[in-house]
């Protein structure tokens, strides 16, 4: 695996694939891989010539310096990880590359409801940060196809919007690949590594209440299920709970009863000792 720290040796490299007509898979992460990163790398290798993944903790999608401060770093293990799944290159730049004249932009990204609900409700400007750090890394790479993971849903929605905005040289296809979880039920996540055994095990409590909301969803009215699921939660020793909320699986809009026909997902983000975790299961 080729590391390529600055984007001029990155560009080379990608000129040499590109001139051969190699197709590239772009994997965009911010380290502390696990399992659920490597099925994305895994995916983008067995449809691409060339598999390119990013490790870069991006500052301006961050609402909270704290979570920023403590985003678990394990690049040596990152590293052999990728080596062993057989990525072909690594662009591991650091902020000044990324962001040489400051981190501030005045560059606005009209995601209109999608940035008014769940995640972009709770961490302002989160999903501003997000297309800024992708929409570069895309403008670098031009990757043929961009591989997100499921566990980010909204954030594949908000991806996906952004690739409509931007004015590109050639079609970028989205690849969604599922959340991996672990044998508990918890979804994985670098987040995880902040938290100690007894927390892991409460972690579950996600996976459960959503399980929950699954199984009675013909039963009960949508409201008793957000309400027993929240409940679920804090027994578990969830301090703050952000929001558990049934949505229409395609816009987000949250549905209070059942329609036929309609895809529904149910989306939860909670605080267990201080680590925000997050997590959703489609329903139907
Ligand atoms: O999902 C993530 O890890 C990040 O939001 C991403 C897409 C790598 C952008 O920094």
């Amino acid at each position: 695996m080729i590391i390529c720290k600055t984007i001029s040796l990155l560009k080379l490299q990608l000129n040499l694939i590109k001139e051969k007509q190699l197709s590239i898979g772009f994997v965009p992460t911010m380290g502390a891989l696990h399992e659920g990163h490597l099925s994305l790398v895994r995916a983008s290798i067995s449809q691409n010539d060339c598999t390119v993944c990013s490790i870069f903790v991006n500052p301006t999608q961050f609402n909270n310096q704290e979570d920023y401060n403590k985003y678990p770093n394990t690049i040596t293990h990152d590293i052999y990880q990728l080596e062993l799944a057989g990525c072909s290159i690594l662009f591991l730049p650091d902020v000044e590359e990324i962001y040489p004249e400051g981190i501030l932009s005045n560059k606005k990204y009209n995601l209109d409801y999608l940035e008014t609900v769940l995640e972009g409700k709770f961490r302002p400007n989160h999903f501003q940060g997000v297309c800024q750090i992708v929409e570069k890394l895309l403008v670098i790479v031009e990757p043929n196809q961009l591989f997100l993971g499921q566990k980010d849903y909204q954030q594949c929605m908000v991806i996906e919007k952004l690739i409509e905005l931007m004015d590109k040289k050639r079609e970028i296809e989205l690849e969604i690949i599922p959340t991996i979880r672990e044998k508990t039920g918890l979804a994985m996540s670098s987040r995880n590594a902040r938290l100690n055994e007894t927390e892991k095990e409460n972690a579950t409590a996600i996976f459960k209440a959503m399980v929950h909301i699954k199984n009675y969803l013909n039963e009960k009215n949508f409201d008793e299920l957000e309400k027993e699921a929240n409940e679920l939660l804090q027994k578990n020793g969830f301090e703050k709970i952000d929001y558990i909320k049934i949505c229409n699986a395609s816009d987000l809009q949250e549905v209070h009863s059942r329609k036929s026909n309609q895809k529904l997902v149910v989306l939860i983000a909670g605080f267990l000792n201080g680590v925000r975790l997050i997590d959703n299961m489609q329903l139907i």
